[in-house]
């Protein structure tokens, strides 16, 4: 089997190293050799171990035959989209890392796929290096998935650790975790939660069996966690992480991306710096969970070989897997149900019997020194927290004072 990779990036030329590296092991898992025919990108790379099998244009990958599995891993929609249409209209096998294109055009690639008896395959799209999509649609493939929640997002979780455990400014850890290859080409993606969206939209619809428009997924990200609120959550023996979070129910879900304080108690407290975990819960199996390198190039391009192999392995047919255009409607934010952080100006003697009237018993919390004060409310739905935290604040506006300073989701 020939293979073109598509993007000589990071995850590319990880890519092309483990094919290079891991040879003996891949013939045996796909029962042939399996060989880079061409590398497709702007650029030369004359110092490279694939200099002499760079090409610059695509139709020499759509119009050869023997090229028979295609690997994109440039990113973004364009030229990704066209190419990999191309690719699989031209009967090639797709395997891809870019999540972007998965949970924009995932149904109509699948479905070209189905229909042509081809695979296009995406493990390496969520969680890095850990085996993620494959379990969902093959160890997991009698269950029913009730709930997913996951840390999904290397950098973000490379950035929080660095805060919560080495007091590091976010700026910093951002450039640290840039210089590690964790960041996608626009760092927003990663730290306004866009790219933990997209990967929870791609196991929600693998899950659910159906298209998830992530556009519906409620997304905040991290750029609004403070110092501050690492003290009081070390004060609660607690952290907080980015999670993707969903939760099926026939043909509805509910799902957001938002930071959460959380406990040790909690399964994925201790996935710290770039690794992810990804908790399953099905209506029979219970509760698993995956954990791994979430990012980085050579675990996420160990995923891209994995694909190769089911590609080829699989040459004939179609793996069924993925989702059909069928959508899953995705509920509002304001029927999911949290407790929450919410830190306070002024201080708790003030404020107190406000706090307890307006969100009931709460559990209060103060720093040394600190002009403002936190609580920690019972458990309600979002929609409860917005009224009630609109109502409590109102007297601070009035009086032009600061009132809520900070809300997180918390799951203690
Ligand atoms: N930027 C992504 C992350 C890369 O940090 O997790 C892996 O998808």
């Amino acid at each position: 089997m020939n293979v073109a990779i598509m993007g000589y990036g990071t995850i590319g030329s990880g890519v092309a190293e483990i094919l290079e590296k891991n040879q003996e092991q891949i013939i045996r898992s796909a029962g042939q050799d399996v060989a880079l025919k061409y590398v497709l990108d702007l650029r030369d790379f004359p110092d490279s171990p694939v200099a002499d099998k760079v090409i610059h244009d695509f139709k020499i990958i759509e119009e050869d035959a023997d090229v028979q599995v295609v690997v994109e891993t440039m990113g973004g929609l364009n030229p990704s989209y066209p190419f990999v249409k191309a690719c699989l209209l031209a009967g090639k096998h797709v395997v891809t890392s870019n999540k972007a294109l998965v949970a924009a055009h995932g149904t109509e690639l699948l479905e070209i796929a189905r229909k042509k008896q081809l695979n296009f395959l995406f493990e390496a799209s969520v969680g890095g290096g850990i085996p993620i999509i494959r379990p969902l649609y093959r160890c997991l493939a009698g269950e029913e998935i009730r709930e997913i929640t996951g840390i999904l997002n290397g950098t973000t979780n490379y950035i929080l650790t660095k805060m919560d455990k080495e007091g590091a400014s976010f700026e910093n850890a951002l450039k640290e975790a840039q210089a590690l290859g964790y960041a996608e080409q626009n760092p927003e993606a990663d730290v306004e939660g866009h790219d933990t969206c997209r990967k929870i939209a791609i196991l929600t619809a693998m899950a659910a069996g159906r298209e998830v428009d992530y556009q519906e997924i409620h997304t905040e990200g991290i750029t609004r966690i403070t110092d501050m609120d690492f003290r009081y959550a070390d004060k609660l023996g607690a952290s907080v992480k980015l999670f993707g979070t969903s939760r099926i129910d026939g043909g509805k879900a509910q799902a957001c991306v938002v930071p959460v304080m959380t406990g040790k108690a909690h399964p994925l407290y201790a996935v710290s710096d770039v690794y992810n975990g990804i908790l399953v819960k099905g209506n029979m199996l219970g509760t698993s969970m995956f954990y791994g390198s979430g990012a980085g190039k050579l675990p996420t391009a160990s995923a891209v070989v994995a694909d190769i192999i089911e590609a080829v392995q699989n040459q004939d047919h179609n793996v069924p897997m993925g989702w059909t255009g069928e959508k899953l409607s995705i509920g509002s934010m304001d029927e999911m149900e949290y407790r929450y952080f919410v830190r306070v100006s002024g201080h708790q003697a003030e404020s107190e019997a406000q706090v307890t009237q307006r969100f009931g018993s709460a559990e209060f919390l103060s720093l040394d020194g600190a002009d403002e004060f936190a609580f920690l409310t019972g458990k309600m739905k979002e929609a409860d927290f917005k009224e009630k935290a609109i109502a409590f604040d109102a007297p601070f506006q009035t009086a032009h004072k600061k009132g809520i300073l900070q809300m997180i989701r918390a799951e203690l």
